[in-house]
């Protein structure tokens, strides 16, 4: 059976996903919407940031979504961003597919991700996705753009906002330029804890 196709970020409460540019992206507001992932003892793993960190429900929540993914998908800016600060093995440890109009080769990292570069378009790259997935889910990784335009396709099935308590003011904001007109949600799940909250929801035709 053919999983689902799903988004997972966290964002800021008023609605930014990213500060505006690259050059801001490890600066102090990056670093508070992400504060509580880089305490989760699973993150810190796997992304090699040094032993410990916390085991309660924000690190299970980490290690579920991983455990759920058995492909990702992510627009150009993000794999840009990430390949100057992830580690050698980076941290997805499956097919990765990035969208973008670059040529470039197969490029396969130590532990299991793969990076391959799809030139003909979101709907190409998560066929080839979800058939890299098998009967696990298929994670859209990010960034905003490249949401926003599988959210537009009607091409999401479910996804989690984490909420952070950090206001932005300006930057990526996720949904802006959302199709509203034709999305409709229902409430999966919400859970909070101590540092954010998890929301969780089914997107239907309206
Ligand atoms: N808060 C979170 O949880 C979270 C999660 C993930 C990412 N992020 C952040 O999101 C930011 C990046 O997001 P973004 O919105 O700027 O960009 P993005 O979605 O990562 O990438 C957009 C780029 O992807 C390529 N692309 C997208 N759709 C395409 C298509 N249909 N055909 C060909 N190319 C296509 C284009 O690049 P080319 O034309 O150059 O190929 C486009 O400029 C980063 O700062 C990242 O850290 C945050």
């Amino acid at each position: 059976m053919a999983g689902k196709v799903f988004f997972s970020v966290s964002m800021s409460l008023d609605g930014f996903i990213a500060p505006g540019s690259l050059g801001e992206l490890m600066g102090r507001q990056w670093m508070e919407l992400q504060r509580w992932a880089f305490r989760q003892r699973f993150f810190r793993e796997n992304l090699k940031l040094g032993e410990g960190g916390e085991e309660g429900r924000d690190n299970d929540i980490a290690r579920e979504t991983f455990e759920r993914t058995g492909a990702n998908v992510m627009g150009k800016r993000m794999f840009d961003a990430g390949e100057q600060m992830w580690p050698e093995d980076a941290p997805f440890h499956t097919p990765v597919f990035v969208v973008t109009h670059e040529k470039r080769k197969v490029w396969e990292r130590p532990g299991g991700t793969t990076f391959h570069f799809v030139n003909d378009g979101i709907e190409t790259a998560l066929d080839q996705a979800r058939e890299a997935a098998g009967d696990r889910d298929v994670r859209i990784a990010g960034g905003g753009a490249t949401i926003l335009e599988y959210v537009n396709a009607g091409l999401i099935d479910e996804f989690t906002i984490t909420l952070s308590p950090v206001l932005f003011g300006s930057g990526i904001r996720l949904f802006e330029g959302v199709d509203a007109g034709r999305m409709a949600l229902e409430p999966v799940r919400a859970e909070s804890t101590e540092r954010v909250t998890h929301l969780t929801y089914a997107v239907r035709e309206r």
